[in-house]
């Protein structure tokens, strides 16, 4: 039986209309499901939207519309950025739907049977933007000590959720799963934050009314982190599981977020888990966040980064590309245009597109386009061939760590390697001499074959770029890294047309 994944993307919340952010964490769930899936796992990718809270009630009634309203326009806006990166999901859920509200009613109704939560009364300190409570004695200058903006005083009856009874037991996970948490240096953040001391938690309000109610006490609704966190199952059918895909898919091989929202991952969800007696996510880890020209994105600053416009300008794989090249996942990083354009022009350009011209061209050149044998290989070809064979298993532990730019650097080194074999080889040489035809082909042979497991490797990332590399080379674009990774499954005879270029250079405004 094929082995199982499961990645989600944090829902996003339907008051901001999708950046550049949002598309950094989807595409980086889409690239390990893509990998994923060629190498013959049974994947199964969930993202969506989050639609209930105090901000989204609050940007509905600024609107003048219901938050139901806005939710749908805004659902669609994430929907068509999600088709026009082609994120290949296999589920997007909505907070609104009844699949989920269902669940959520669920969990509660569970967890107070347990005696895990119960009706009180908080007076505490509420930052709306960050949907969070914090104690007097955390606050920043009476500010919220994540993000710096106003907080309000709050006194309220609430449900209350026993996280501290968990505390020793999510410690001593977390001690005992190194990888439960990542990067290390965001793990060592949450250790230190458990350590503090984990108080029960507040998991209804009672001062405004769009989420789900509180079973049996509708003047609560239930708080928006509970409702949300819940959807990484019940997207998947908990707790009835007709299709049978929480039983096939939970846990979750790694849930993908930013670091803003690491704490809700790591120390809520895990307890409210374990408090239903469920397994814990394999992984959860925590990606940096991007500036824009060095400033933080803000509405304010007028600088945020909408992933349409930089679609229509540069293309849908020149961004997949960058976003995940750029940057370390796990680092924050800056975006900035000429960043961006300098990567397209060198990585793309010239060392992508320049190898598969520069192979075809010369194909057409000397073979009218008909792919020469194999025949026998002598040094410099085995030390090249070597290359595409270590590769893969090095790729595939790269992917386990969700290291993307290094997963792109090794595959850059073999595009590297390639040109750097046209110029140690030089054909142009080759071909003035009769005697060295078979020579001639040989070195034609690998160059184009290199470039078949190229293409398969960059299609995770690349998908429209690698299924043009692979139709110039006359293979089954469809084709996959689980049948097809190993050296010499391009068939000599067929034939070949000089390709076009793939990127254009751009010239910086
Ligand atoms: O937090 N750089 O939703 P959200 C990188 N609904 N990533 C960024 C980013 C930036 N500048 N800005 C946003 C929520 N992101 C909750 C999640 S999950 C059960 C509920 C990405 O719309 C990053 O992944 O505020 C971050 O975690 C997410 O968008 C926050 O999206």
């Amino acid at each position: 039986m094929a082995q199982k994944f499961y990645v989600t993307t944090p829902i996003y919340y339907v008051n901001d209309v999708p950046h550049i952010g949002h598309a950094y964490t989807t595409l980086a769930c889409d690239v390990i499901s893509r990998y994923k899936r060629s190498r013959g796992f049974d994947v199964y990718f969930l993202t969506g939207t989050d639609e209930h809270g105090q901000k989204v009630e609050a940007a509905a009634n600024a609107n003048g519309e219901t938050p139901l309203e806005l939710a749908d326009r805004v659902v669609k806006r994430y929907q068509a950025l999600w088709d026009k990166l082609n994120i290949s999901h296999n589920d997007f859920i909505r907070t609104t739907q009844e699949r989920h509200k269902r669940a959520v009613t669920e969990q509660f109704l569970k967890l107070q049977a347990k005696g895990d939560i119960y009706l009180g009364e908080y007076e505490d300190w509420y930052c709306t933007p960050c949907e969070t409570f914090w104690t007097e004695t955390q606050l920043l200058d009476s500010t919220c000590p994540d993000c710096g903006r106003p907080t309000t005083k709050l006194k309220e009856e609430s449900y209350f959720f026993r996280m501290s009874q968990y505390q020793d037991q999510l410690l001593q996970h977390i001690e005992e799963n190194p990888d439960f948490i990542q990067p290390k240096s965001r793990r060592n953040e949450i250790l230190s934050f458990i350590k503090e001391g984990l108080r029960d938690l507040s998991i209804s309000r009672t001062s405004f009314s769009w989420g789900i109610p509180a079973p049996g006490n509708e003047k609560h609704v239930i708080y928006v982190w509970f409702d949300a966190l819940t959807n990484y199952i019940s997207a998947l059918g908990y707790p009835d599981d007709k299709d049978g895909l929480y039983e096939k898919f939970w846990p979750v091989n790694a849930h993908v977020i930013g670091k803003d929202i690491l704490r809700f991952h790591a120390v809520y969800w895990p307890t409210f888990l374990m408090a239903a007696g469920l397994p814990l996510p394999k992984k959860v880890f925590a990606h940096g966040w991007w500036t824009v020209e060095g400033q933080k994105m803000s509405k304010s600053l007028r600088n945020v980064v909408e992933p349409n416009m930089l679609i229509d300008k540069y293309g849908v794989d020149a961004i997949r590309y960058f976003l995940l090249r750029e940057v370390p996942f796990g680092l924050d990083g800056d975006f900035s245009h000429s960043s961006l354009i300098s990567r397209i022009n060198s990585d793309l350009a010239n060392d992508l597109g320049n190898l598969l011209s520069r192979s075809t061209a010369m194909l057409g050149k000397y073979f009218a386009g008909i792919v020469p044998a194999a025949g026998q290989a002598d040094e410099i070809d085995l030390a090249f061939i070597e290359l595409f064979e270590l590769a893969p298993a090095k790729i595939d532990k790269l992917y386990d760590n969700l290291s993307f730019n290094k997963v792109l650097q090794t595959i850059w080194e073999l595009i590297s390697a390639g040109n750097k074999y046209i110029d140690q080889t030089a054909p142009w040489t080759l071909a003035k001499d009769p005697q060295q035809q078979d020579r001639l082909g040989r070195v034609l042979y690998n160059l184009l074959e290199g470039q078949r497991l190229i293409a398969l490797q960059i299609a995770p990332f690349m998908p429209q770029t690698a299924e043009q590399i692979l139709g110039h080379l006359g293979v089954d674009p469809q084709s996959n890294l689980i049948d097809n990774d190993s050296w010499g499954a391009l068939s000599a005879g067929s034939k070949i047309e000089k390709a076009s270029p793939l990127f254009p250079r751009i010239e910086a405004e």
